[in-house]
């Protein structure tokens, strides 16, 4: 895998126009120093979406959006991050450079890609070797081509049979260990994870795999056993069986979601070559955002019981914010008893096409015959009014557009309320809950200290304050929580500052991208926008977190015996202490 090099991102995101990037697909208008617009990623009538030149950002007061160039792109055309890159160097007409060509060995998780397809092949290789596990297949009705076409395989019994197979020197031992395939015993032992099963390859959108689910062939529990997450594989980001889809179809016209591996193979064995499932989980809208990056239109397929019901319902709200015009999200419950795998056998894949086009739901349907029954909906005006209060913030939650009024029109008819009446409603209070605005960053590492928030903050907003004092060398290793990042942005921004937008994209996969995050959430401190008042408060803030740095070294070190500390430590405390005698007597 080659990479993009982190200069050409600098640059790309320095030098794109962001007014023009985003004006270019969203109406703007100039106010002041910034554009507004309202907001494209939620129902607003007055402008709250603000695009920012001097900090190549934009944010949207309402629902708490925001991002750089990249970002939105990402976001409003649904890229992913490279793809991001591509088109926003396209627009500028620039090649994208690649370091270093194609060497497998560049990603860090070469290795495990690697490590894993041995596993796959062992596996498969063990299947053909096992009768009892080939009957249980063909007794299940799977053709050869099919195993061969899903990878499908099986891990004997037996407790070291990868690390024999595999012939594992201690590093391969590590990365069967980080890739999920060995489990730990009480002392330490490693042996296989997966014994006895039939084993379904997880592959990524490249066809790599990236983690197995395992099924007994018996009655043994647990029936199925999946990979655990690691760096490679993360369950709720992943569809099974959607590289197959795509191998086969190229852009499928939908996706039929289905709960399990065998619905998968069995769909696609008769045809039904668009079957994917998630991997034992609800529907998450990491999932609903990678299905619509890769067709217009969802079939959500659920068992017709409580327990579907309840998953479709999950489905729908993770697919909600996402529904934007030009796409579609059905859903389908099956007859008691009975799953896509069973049906397909039984009645063929016209039959089940045949169901699917008679008995989906469309989900503006489904949504509101489902809150309809939670409303307990018999018409009375108090049951409208339950009906409407629980459907109405759902519906403020979806993308702007034709499907969305054709759901209010929808909600409009069946409570008696105007539409335009519904429209103009503002957004309840159940919505505002859940709105990412809201979220304070109370957790993330920068948050847990107020001054440093607002120091990391005011920099983000004004990068050329780094440049006034140099950034003692000590804080890169700082006990003071948030502070190590505080350091690294200095020492970025005293480099050369850049806007706001440079630095998330520069902090994109480090451990402090999700603090980052949260801060360009909040407004920079008050007045600070007068340079009389920023520059000031900003050595005040300075004084203040290095305070709180030498308070907490000089705390630490106390509490070390004498005889523990290194020279170089001995030194420092002397230093501390007597800095805090000079300090005292002022
Ligand atoms: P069979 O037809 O009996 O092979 O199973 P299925 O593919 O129809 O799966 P089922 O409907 O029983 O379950 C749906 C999905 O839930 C499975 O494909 C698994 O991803 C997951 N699942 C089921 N049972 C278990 C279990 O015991 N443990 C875990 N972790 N996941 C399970
Ligand atoms: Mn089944």
């Amino acid at each position: 895998m080659s990479r993009i090099p982190q200069n050409f991102i600098d640059d790309l995101v320095a030098r794109a126009d962001i007014v023009e990037v985003i004006g270019s697909r969203v109406p703007l208008k100039k106010k002041g120093r910034e554009y507004a617009a309202c907001c494209p990623f939620h129902h607003e009538k007055s402008p709250s979406f603000f695009v920012s030149p001097d900090k190549q950002f934009y944010h949207c007061f309402g629902c708490g959006a925001h991002g750089t160039a990249l970002g939105f792109l990402m976001a409003f055309e649904r890229l992913d991050f490279v793809e991001a890159v591509e088109t926003l160097a396209g627009q500028m007409g620039l090649e994208v450079p690649r370091e270093g060509g194609d060497a497998p060995t560049e990603s860090p998780h070469a290795p495990l890609f690697a490590v894993l397809e041995d596993c796959a092949r062992f596996y498969q290789a063990q299947l053909r070797r096992t009768p009892v596990a080939i009957d249980y297949l063909k007794r299940r009705g799977v053709s050869g081509d099919t195993a061969a076409t899903f990878g499908l395989g099986h891990a004997p019994a037996g407790f070291d049979t990868l690390l024999t197979a595999l012939h594992a020197d201690s590093t391969t031992v590590d990365q069967l260990k980080r890739a999920g395939m060995l489990s730990e015993g009480e002392r330490g032992g490693l042996y296989d994870r997966f014994r006895e099963r039939i084993m379904f390859p997880i592959r990524d959108r490249r066809g790599r795999v990236i983690a197995f689910g395992g099924r007994v062939l018996g009655d043994e529990k647990p029936k199925y056993l999946n990979s655990p997450e690691t760096p490679l594989f993360h369950k709720g980001h992943e569809l099974y069986g959607l590289y197959e889809a795509r191998k086969a179809l190229g852009r499928p016209d939908r996706l039929i979601v289905v709960e399990g591996y065998m619905d998968v193979v069995m769909l696609a064995q008769h045809g039904l070559r668009e079957a994917v499932a998630t991997l034992g989980t609800a529907v998450t809208r990491e999932q609903v955002d990678l299905m619509f990056r890769h067709t217009a239109q969802v079939v959500f397929c659920f068992d017709g019981d409580e327990a579907g019901r309840r998953a479709a319902w999950r489905a729908l709200e993770s697919t909600l914010p996402q529904l934007r015009d030009g796409l579609d999200a059905r859903f389908m419950f099956l007859p008691d008893g009975e799953d896509p795998d069973s049906l397909v056998r039984k009645e063929g894949a016209e039959a089940f096409r045949a169901r699917i086009s008679r008995d989906a739901l469309s989900f503006d349907a489904f949504l509101l015959g489902e809150l309809a029954k939670q409303a307990q909906d018999d018409g009375s005006p108090a049951s409208r009014a339950r009906l409407k209060s629980l459907a109405l913030p759902m519906i403020q939650g979806m993308p702007n557009g034709v499907l969305k009024d054709l759901v209010l029109d929808a909600l409009a008819g069946r409570v008696g309320v105007p539409v335009d009446r519904l429209r103009d409603e503002p957004r309840g209070a159940g919505e505002a809950r859940r709105a990412p605005a809201t979220v304070a960053p109370a957790n993330t590492e920068a948050g847990r200290s107020t001054v440093l928030r607002q120091a990391i903050l005011l920099l983000l907003h004004h990068p050329e304050l780094a440049g006034l004092r140099p950034c003692p060398p000590e804080w890169a290793e700082s006990p003071v929580p948030g502070l190590p990042l505080l350091s690294q942005l200095l020492h970025l921004l005293s480099a050369r500052p850049v806007s706001m937008g440079v630095i998330l994209e520069r902090f994109r996969d480090s451990p402090h991208a999700q603090a980052l995050d949260a801060l360009t959430r909040l407004r920079p401190p008050r007045d600070s926008e007068d340079e009389a008042i920023r520059v000031p408060m900003w050595h005040a803030m300075l004084e203040h977190i290095s305070d709180m740095h030498n308070r907490k070294r000089l705390h630490d070190l106390t509490n070390r015996p004498l005889s523990e500390l290194q020279a170089t430590e001995r030194s420092e405390l002397i230093r501390l202490q007597n800095l805090r005698l000079t300090k005292g007597r002022k």
